[in-house]
Formats: structure tokens, C-alpha cells, sequence
């Protein structure tokens, strides 16, 4: 337990009843870490969209666990944590990274971790079929994690070829819905890949019956237990994974996630109104990442870009890839913020950037010879980008020991200000390293 933090965090008036965390990059912003933090805060924690693509790292009291379809209110034993039904779930990786986090962490009871039953189910011909898919587009790939996840989320919209957890947990309904599914599967990757083995209907109901067993105490519903929760007053926060630029409608496409992963997503995937949300906090690295394909403004592909990925330790935490590091993209960061609608910035992995002379931010984007502060929509025109940046001095100092603002190397200060300003929300907390520790909270 870090009395220091908690004790600064009690005095931090900015938590209020429905918080929510949102990336406002490409993923990977230390969203975990600041759950994590709030979690002590909260009585509920909320994982909203995406699946098992996600990767959350905390660290405290010297330990470091790795989440990626629990959300990170599991570590907080006084926590409900809830999964709803906008998340996509592969019950064996559910199952594998419970035992995981039991292990490390002791027993999480059923009541403790809630699953919906409007969630959609992912199963191994998901993952096939994203591999052929994938291959297909060749260098244009859009470096997916191979997890099901959009094949899975396409069955959903398409609706006749989708299975939800509260069908997974009635044994002859699922039985029927594998039986109207599988042979179409078949057709398909018969017609695509004539080598492929043909999936068989017994194998994944034996297989799946299992995991349905073992989840079945946790499938309720959830929006249910939410929207009663959220008349109770009670302290709600919704952890977001992935980041608003990976969003299906606001983000890069192509080259994003197959659901809405901005703030946009909290009410369709919780079925909880952002009206009822007092405080959205956007999460920011102080500079800029992206894993898989898709364009980057402010990528580098220098030694500076090495060191970041270097001293950041910027590998994947759920396909260890190393992630394409850039300067602080305060276009795309920006609008991130707007789509999200957030009110407020955490400035993460500041210390990242210690001992660099020089730091740059990207103020504007030059498209074809006209400057554009708005994020372009078309991936042709973001391809043609230039960055327009705003130069900031660097500092020498380690500040990874700093716990407050005013004890920041004065150009450290300088650039959180930059950000701020270009960014037009206030930053209310900066963190200086991944322990919880490694906090300062501003007001
Ligand atoms: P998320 O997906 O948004 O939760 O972020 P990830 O966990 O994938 O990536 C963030 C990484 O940065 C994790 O390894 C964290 O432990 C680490 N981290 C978080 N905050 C800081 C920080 O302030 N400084 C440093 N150096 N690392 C941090
Ligand atoms: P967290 O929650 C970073 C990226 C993938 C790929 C694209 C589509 O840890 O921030 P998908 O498998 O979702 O269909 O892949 O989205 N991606 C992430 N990048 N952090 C994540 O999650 C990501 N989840 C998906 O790398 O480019
Ligand atoms: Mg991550």
C-alpha cells in the first residue's frame, strides 16, 4: 500500500462519483496504471469494448501484473469488477489470465468479477479467418493482433454467425447455434484455403461447454447490475482500452480497432450515459507510439526513435512487437481529446524523455503545401502529412524520484504547459515512472 499517493489522492477532489480513463492515442498510454491508481477510489471497475488485444500493465509494491481482458479493478480486492457487454471474450484466455492473476494475487470470487451476457464470444475459426484476411492485404496489413477480435466484432454486426455468453452458458441453444454455424464456416475457408482442416461441431461445443461451466457463475447482466449501481450512487470507473485514434468510426481507418475505442464507446459498450460520467480523464504519453500498420505523422526512424522504444521499453505487452515510437503528436492527440470529450490530461511516461537536448511537438500537419491543425479523416491525405513542429529544450535530470510539480526541472514544466495548451485541457496528473508511486497529482 503507497500511503503517500493514496493520501494525495484523498485530497484530490477530482474524483467524483462515474470517472472514466480513455486513451487519446494509439493504445498503450499507461491507461492500466492510472486505474489502478483510481481503483482505490472506486467501488466498480468497468472494461467496456475490445478483448483480449488489449495489454495493461500495473505495477505496485514491487510487482508487475499483466492484464488483458480483466479489467484492472481485479487487483483491488475491494472492487467489483465488470465486463460488459460490448467486449468481445475468448474464454480460454479469459480463464488463463484469471488463473494468472490468482496466482500472483489470491482468489477472486464470482461475484467480484462480472461478465455480461450480451458479450460476444470468440472461437478458433475467428482467429483463422483474420489470418487469411490479414495475409491477404499483403504490405497494406492492418497488424492486428491476431486475437479474433475484428472477425469476432464482424460476426456481431452481421448477427447470423454470433454467439453471446448467454447463449455459451444454455447447453442445447449453443449446441443449435454451432450446428446453423459451423458448416458455413466450413464453405468459407474450404473456398479460401482448400488445405484447411474442416472444424467440427463436437470438438468446439466439448471444448467450449467446459469454459462455459467454469464462467457461468460470473455471466449476469451486467448493464442491469450498472444501471442500478449508477441510481445507488456508486463509485463507477470505466477503464477504456485501446485509444480514440484506433476507434472503428473516429480513428485511422482502416488501420484501427473493430470497435469504438474513444470515449464514444463508454454508452453503447456499457449501456451506462456518459451523462451519468462527472469526470473523463484522457491518457497521454508524452510522446507518441502505435504497434501494427497504419500512418504516423511523427513517426522516427532515427536513433531517437530507438532510444525512446529503448529506455521506454516500448514491446508490446500482448504480441511483445516493437512499438513504432514518434514525437508528441498534438494534432492527433488533440482530437482524440475532443472526440472523447474528456476533461482533463495525464501526462504518462515523462521520465522517457529525460536527457534528450532537444524535445519536439507537432503543432500542425503540412497536407500537399496548406497547413491543417484539424486531423485529417482520409488515410491518403494523414499519408501525406508533414509535421510542423514547435521545438521545446530538453532536460538532464532523472526525475523518476519527483513527487511534485514544482520540483520538475524547469523545461519539464515547460513542455507539460505545451501540451496543455495545445491540447486546450488542463493536465492534472503527470507520472514519472510505471510504479504508483511515480505519481504527482496536480490541482
Ligand atoms: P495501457 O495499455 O494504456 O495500459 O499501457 P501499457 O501497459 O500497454 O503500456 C504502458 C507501459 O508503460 C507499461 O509497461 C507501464 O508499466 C509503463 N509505465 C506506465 N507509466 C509509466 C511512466 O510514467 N514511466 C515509465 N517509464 N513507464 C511507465
Ligand atoms: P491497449 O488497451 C495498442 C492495435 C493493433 C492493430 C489494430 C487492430 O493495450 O492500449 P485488433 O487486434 O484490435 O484488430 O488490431 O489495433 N491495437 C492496439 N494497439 N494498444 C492496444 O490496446 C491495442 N489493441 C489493438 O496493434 O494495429
Ligand atoms: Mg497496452
Amino acid at each position: 500500500m503507497v500511503i503517500s499517493q493514496y493520501f494525495l489522492l484523498n485530497q484530490w477532489d477530482s474524483v467524483v462519483s462515474a470517472t472514466s480513463v480513455i486513451g487519446l492515442q494509439w493504445g498503450d498510454e499507461a491507461k492500466g496504471k492510472i486505474v489502478d491508481l483510481l481503483s482505490e477510489q472506486h467501488e466498480i471497475v468497468v472494461r467496456y469494448l475490445g478483448g483480449n488485444n488489449a495489454g495493461h500493465t500495473v505495477k505496485f509494491d514491487g510487482k508487475t501484473y499483466k492484464l488483458s481482458l480483466l479489467p484492472a479493478g481485479v487487483l483491488n480486492p475491494n472492487v467489483t469488477s465488470v465486463i460488459t457487454g460490448g467486449v468481445v471474450i475468448n474464454p480460454k484466455a479469459f480463464l488463463k489470465e484469471m488463473a494468472s492473476i490468482v496466482e500472483q494475487n489470491g482468489p477472486i470470487e464470482a461475484s467480484r468479477l462480472l461478465i455480461s451476457d450480451r458479450a460476444h464470444v470468440i472461437f478458433p475459426y475467428h482467429m483463422q479467418e483474420e489470418v487469411i484476411f490479414e495475409n491477404s492485404r499483403k504490405e497494406k496489413a492492418i497488424g492486428t493482433t491476431m486475437r479474433g477480435i475484428g472477425t469476432c466484432y464482424r460476426d456481431k454486426a452481421g448477427r447470423t454467425h454470433a454467439i453471446r455468453m448467454g447463449d455459451l452458458v444454455r447447453p442445447d441453444f449453443f449446441r443449435s447455434r454451432l450446428e446453423e454455424i459451423v458448416p458455413y464456416k466450413n464453405k468459407m475457408f474450404q473456398s479460401l484455403d482448400p488445405e484447411s482442416e474442416p472444424l467440427s461441431v463436437d470438438a468446439i461445443y466439448e471444448e467450449y461447454s467446459g469454459y462455459a461451466e467454469t464462467l457461468k457463475p460470473h455471466v449476469v447482466d451486467t448493464s442491469a447490475y450498472l444501471l442500478k449501481a449508477v441510481d445507488e450512487k456508486r463509485k463507477i470507473l470505466f477503464e477504456g482500452a485501446q485509444g480514440s485514434l484506433l476507434d472503428i468510426d473516429h480513428g485511422t481507418f482502416p488501420y484501427v480497432t473493430s470497435s469504438n475505442s474513444s470515449g464514444c464507446g463508454i454508452h453503447n459498450g456499457s449501456g451506462v450515459s456518459e451523462r451519468y460520467i462527472d469526470k473523463m480523464i484522457g491518457v497521454v504519453k508524452a510522446y507518441t507510439t502505435r504497434v501494427g500498420g497504419g500512418p504516423f505523422v511523427t513517426e522516427l526512424h532515427d536513433e531517437i526513435g530507438q532510444r525512446i522504444r529503448d529506455v521506454g521499453n516500448e514491446y508490446g505487452t500482448v504480441t511483445g512487437r516493437p512499438r513504432r515510437c514518434g514525437w508528441f503528436d498534438a494534432v492527433a492527440t488533440r482530437y482524440g481529446a475532443n472526440i472523447s470529450g474528456v476533461d482533463c490530461i495525464a501526462v504518462m511516461l515523462l521520465d522517457v524523455l529525460s536527457g534528450l537536448d532537444e524535445l519536439k511537438i507537432c503543432e500542425a500537419y503540412d497536407v500537399n503545401g496548406t497547413q491543417v491543425t484539424d486531423f485529417p479523416s482520409h488515410i491518403l491525405d494523414l499519408e501525406q502529412a508533414k509535421p510542423v513542429y514547435r521545438s521545446i529544450p530538453g532536460w538532464k535530470e532523472d526525475i523518476t524520484g519527483i513527487r511534485r510539480m514544482e520540483d520538475l526541472p524547469e523545461n519539464a514544466i515547460a513542455y507539460i504547459k505545451a501540451v496543455e495548451e495545445i491540447i486546450g485541457k488542463p493536465v492534472e496528473i503527470v507520472s514519472v515512472g510505471p510504479d504508483r508511486e511515480q505519481t504527482i497529482l496536480l490541482k
